[in-house]
């Protein structure tokens, strides 16, 4: 059986620091997907059809990485793929006690998969997607957490939200 896991998130927008993890996990099994959640506590600055477009550009070259949006429960996502799996990455100890969480109330309502957590590269363990929109925000340099083509998105957002 084909062993499919998901890389649950909101993306908004992708940094080095999930390319890092997808490049990860993807060796792990024969599919990856890259899940976007409607994540009603965040205000997005991308909308969902612009986070695939950004990750589907980024990951067309891996072979078995697939990019898809949820609604509602992530337990509820897991099971209707089929998937065996759902990966997070772990930045600092500060994420530790909010994955634990997640990932024992996921269990409690799905115990039919498993949660696992990779480190995230010492490189990005400080990036946050906010950091990066406070950043350009502010005219900083952000080449070294997003891919060219988010950091490209992501100037022309700010520059479509300042002329209104
Ligand atoms: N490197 C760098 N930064 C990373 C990272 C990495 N490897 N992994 C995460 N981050 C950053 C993200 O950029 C994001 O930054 P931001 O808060 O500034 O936007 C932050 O860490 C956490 O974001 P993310 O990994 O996207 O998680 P999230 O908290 O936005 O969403 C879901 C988590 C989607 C998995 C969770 O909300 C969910 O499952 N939602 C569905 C509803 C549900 O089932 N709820 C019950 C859960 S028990």
């Amino acid at each position: 059986m084909k062993r499919i896991c998901i890389y649950p998130g909101s993306f908004d927008p992708i940094t080095y620091g999930h390319m890092d993890i997808i490049a990860r996990a993807r060796g792990l099994f024969d599919e990856l997907v890259v899940a976007i959640a409607h994540n009603i506590r965040k205000n997005s600055l991308f909308t969902i059809s612009e986070r695939i477009e950004m990750i589907s550009e980024l990951t067309g070259k891996f072979g078995n990485v697939t990019v898809d949006a949820f609604d509602g429960l992530l337990v509820d996502y897991v099971r209707k793929r089929n998937a065996c799996c759902v990966v997070r990455g772990l930045r600092a100890f500060s994420d530790f006690e909010y994955e634990f969480q997640m990932a024992l109330t996921n269990r409690k309502l799905n115990d039919s998969f498993e949660t696992i957590f990779l480190m995230t590269h010492e490189n990005y363990s400080f990036i946050s997607s906010s950091l990066v929109k406070e950043l350009i925000e502010f005219g900083g340099d952000i080449s070294a957490f997003v891919p060219e083509p988010v950091e490209h998105r992501l100037k022309e957002k700010l520059y479509v939200h300042r002329e209104q």
